[in-house]
């Protein structure tokens, strides 16, 4: 039976945390047993709004791949590719930029969004305008049926929809030229920073995927905790208190957490030993994971061939795709187009 084809893409802005496995690529690693994964480093799509900090984005490839890697994507199962590599992506784009209208780009609530928050940099471009669209041709290019993403994707990915059906309707000539990609839900369980505040590069709070033991021991010991729970002598509220939702995301020990639940609202327990017993949790999930990064940071050679084979099947893929749309937009596809 042939399987399902999935695609996703994550964009290429340094390492990944906590917040990128639980929300995302714990998913990911799980839809590779039984579907066809296509998954991508959108360097392009960090550029779009990173164009003026452009120096590391290689770097940060590299980054996102071995963060990747160490977590169980495996290029035997899934094709995996830095999207520039690939340069349909900029062609699909090319095309369906000529029927993606203003009106669309200009209402995306992301856009608008991110226009306002990100009064620092200057997001006032074409390519900005049009970050939809290339996500639109990324999932697009592959003939992908589902896409696993967040909420906070919802938007982009209703607007790949409308763009495809638009391009059915002028090119398609009655017939689905594109197929319909379906958005997979993936809930985004909540994974604040060691502040309090959303896990996030930009707020220095992140507790990384690559993090050392040590490292992560010396944030979590630090880590904010209910306010009102001053001294330890204080009742605390595991409901007001960030450590306690890391808890419910990492720590599977039921018996443990309704035992630290009444010990923090009893001041039974302290702040420090609720905070090592999650530390104890987080260290044996990212054992395996940290072996397997060790593995591929001494071979260097392997991380560039598994780019260069993903790369080769997904264009691969990409040019078949490519060469129903030129006919069908009415060019001429290049007669030595090797598919
Ligand atoms: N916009 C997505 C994000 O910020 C990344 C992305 C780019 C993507 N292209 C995609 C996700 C295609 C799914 C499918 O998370």
């Amino acid at each position: 039976m042939k399987k399902c084809r999935v695609f996703s893409g994550m964009r290429a802005t340094g390492l990944l945390h906590l917040g990128h496995l639980a929300g995302a690529l714990t998913n990911w690693v799980k839809l590779q047993e039984d579907h066809d994964c296509y998954y991508s480093i959108v360097d392009w799509h960090a550029l779009m709004s990173n164009y003026a900090d452009s120096a590391e984005t290689g770097k940060f490839c590299k980054d996102v791949l071995l963060d990747w890697l160490s977590v169980g994507l495996d290029p035997e199962k899934s094709c995996i590719f830095i999207q520039s590599h690939v340069p349909q992506h900029a062609e699909l784009f090319l095309a369906l930029s000529m029927i993606a209208p203003l009106g669309w780009l200009y209402r995306n609530p992301t856009y608008k969004e991110q226009i306002e928050n990100l009064q620092n940099k200057d997001l006032s471009t074409f390519a900005f305008l049009g970050y939809p669209v290339l996500m639109a041709a990324d999932i697009l290019l592959y003939r992908a049926e589902k896409v696993p993403v967040g909420e906070d994707q919802s938007a982009h990915m209703e607007l790949s929809r409308e763009i495809v059906r638009r391009f059915n309707h002028f090119f398609g000539g009655g017939k689905e030229i594109l197929p319909e990609p379906q958005t997979l839900l993936t809930p985004t369980p909540k994974v604040p920073g060691t502040d309090g505040r959303k896990m996030s590069k930009s707020y220095g709070n992140s507790l990384y995927i690559s993090e050392s033991p040590e490292s992560m021991w010396n944030k979590l010991r630090v880590m904010i905790t209910d306010p009102a729970r001053e001294k330890r002598t204080d009742k605390g509220d595991p409901d007001k208190c960030p450590v306690w939702d890391i808890h419910k995301v990492f720590n599977k020990d039921m018996g443990q957490r309704a035992e630290i639940d009444k010990g923090c609202r009893t001041a039974g327990i302290g702040c420090v030993d609720c905070k090592k017993m999650l530390n104890a949790h987080i260290a044996s999930m990212m054992e395996p994971i940290h072996e397997r990064r060790a593995r591929y940071e001494k071979d260097p050679n392997t991380l560039d061939d598994i780019l260069a084979n993903g790369a080769k099947r997904a264009e691969r893929t990409a040019t078949e795709t490519m060469s129903d749309i030129y006919p069908a937009m009415g060019l001429i596809s290049r007669a030595d187009r090797v598919v």
